[in-house]
């Protein structure tokens, strides 16, 4: 049962403030998680506490959510069996009582709820994917490496904000990451020979000025051909385009032009025929519902359409997502929703209803890897987690070359496999 929590003010990898959870279990088992932070918000994510306090970390402190914790969160679920997740969780929400966790905080509720996780699951003395994904659990996802950074995440002129490599055709995770690591150096010196600047945006990736968004697709299309592999075969590539942040007034500014939903979507029909694209991610704004259906319905049978803001990990927003066919695919995000149990029922809708659910970090994180053990527990074949460098990215992909060494040769990398909709 749990004993005690407590809780403390950390940094995370942008610099801010961010919650980190400690629970103790009656048997001694300690163990602790780190929450995460995003830059480019969905609207309908659950709620961040801040502390507001401009005389601290510009009003970003988090000593309000440590608070939370301390006071309120830990006596809710002092005494409860760690290994009752759904119990707990449910208790924490019930301590909040509010529709989107603004009472005590999403950051506050979901370190603690991930830190029970984890003693849970080293109390049974079972690894963390494992203990969550039960004795199937054995499939490696394939990383969705962010090598190119626009948008929120850099200052340069690029719209689109993550532009990824997937190693589909690797063997193993191990291969994966290193074809992934190997193009990024590639990629890295083309830049240096074409005098763009190599510095680096908050996921890890490079943030060069560039003439348009495809001359970063060229670039990538480049670097993975010069580091040896072919592209589409070897290396895939993906998007996420978080159009809402380039969305007013209803139209998108997009390379110094207003755009209307339509004339993006088949800005996308095009990249997709121009590229070997696996995914696509928030093409559209969080609330252009119909936007959505009609792009799926278009390309969605070729390419992977992924609703980041639009779902927000929200189960939801993901069913009226499913009634309307607006996507195919989800990310998801354990602090967009707040608790392991919520954020393991969405995962469980989107995957009954022929969705594929891709665990995700944020822009700010931690070194907390709960997200790469998750991948691989809920089978879903794919992790996005920021560029090969940079240690709050990197351990995600250490922790899994570490749970592929554990698994031995029941280890199984996804592959293609993972993107049943890719013919390129
Ligand atoms: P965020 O970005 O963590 O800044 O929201 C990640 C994403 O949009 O996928
Ligand atoms: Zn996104």
């Amino acid at each position: 049962a749990i004993d005690t929590i407590d809780a403390r003010e950390i940094l995370d990898s942008r610099g801010n403030p961010t919650v980190e959870v400690e629970v103790l279990l009656e048997d001694g088992v300690v163990a602790r998680a780190a929450v995460p932070s995003g830059a480019s918000t969905g609207a309908f994510e659950a709620y961040e506490l801040r502390d507001g306090d401009k005389k601290r970390y510009g009003g970003k402190g988090v000593e309000k959510a440590v608070a939370a914790v301390i006071d309120e969160l830990g006596p809710a679920v002092e005494g409860i069996d760690a290994a009752d997740q759904r119990i707990v969780d449910a208790a924490l929400i019930a301590a909040d009582g509010s529709k989107n966790k603004s009472e005590l905080g999403a950051n506050a509720i979901l370190g603690v709820s991930l830190a029970v996780a984890k003693a849970a699951a080293a109390s049974a003395e079972l690894p963390l994917f494992r203990y969550i994904g039960g004795p199937n659990a054995h499939v490696l996802p394939v990383p969705m490496m962010n090598v190119i950074n626009g948008g929120s995440h850099a200052e340069s002129n690029v719209d689109i904000q993550e532009f990824m490599i997937l190693p589909v055709g690797a063997e193993s995770f191990r291969e994966a990451l290193r074809w992934g690591a190997e193009t990024y150096h590639v990629l890295k010196g083309l830049m240096t020979k074409q005098g763009l600047s190599t510095g680096l945006g908050d996921e890890g990736g490079f943030a060069p000025n560039l003439p348009s968004n495809r001359a970063a697709l060229d670039l990538l299309m480049e670097a993975i051909q010069a580091a040896g592999f072919t592209p589409g075969k070897d290396i895939a590539l993906a998007l996420d385009v978080a159009s809402t942040e380039f969305f007013e007034g209803g139209s998108y500014t997009f390379e110094g032009q207003k755009k209307s939903g339509a004339d993006m979507s088949s800005y996308y029909e095009d990249l997709v025929a121009s590229y070997p694209l696996v995914s696509i991610e928030d093409p559209l704004a969080e609330d252009d519902w119909e936007g959505w259906a009609t792009l799926t319905a278009d390309i969605g049978d070729k390419v992977q359409i992924v609703g980041d803001d639009l779902f927000v990990t929200n189960p939801e927003r993901l069913a009226k997502g499913l009634q309307l066919k607006a996507a195919n695919s989800i990310l998801v995000k354990v602090n967009q929703i707040g608790t392991l149990t919520e954020t393991l029922d969405a995962v469980a809708l989107a995957q009954r209803s022929g969705y594929t659910a891709i665990l995700s970090h944020r822009s700010g994180e931690t070194e907390d890897t709960t997200i790469a053990d998750l991948a691989v527990a809920v089978d879903g074949g794919q992790i996005k987690t920021g560029a090969p460098a940079r240690s709050e990215r990197v351990a995600k992909y250490n922790q899994l070359l570490r749970i592929e060494e554990e698994l031995g040769e029941a280890a199984v990398y996804a592959g293609r496999s993972a993107f049943p909709r890719f013919q390129g």
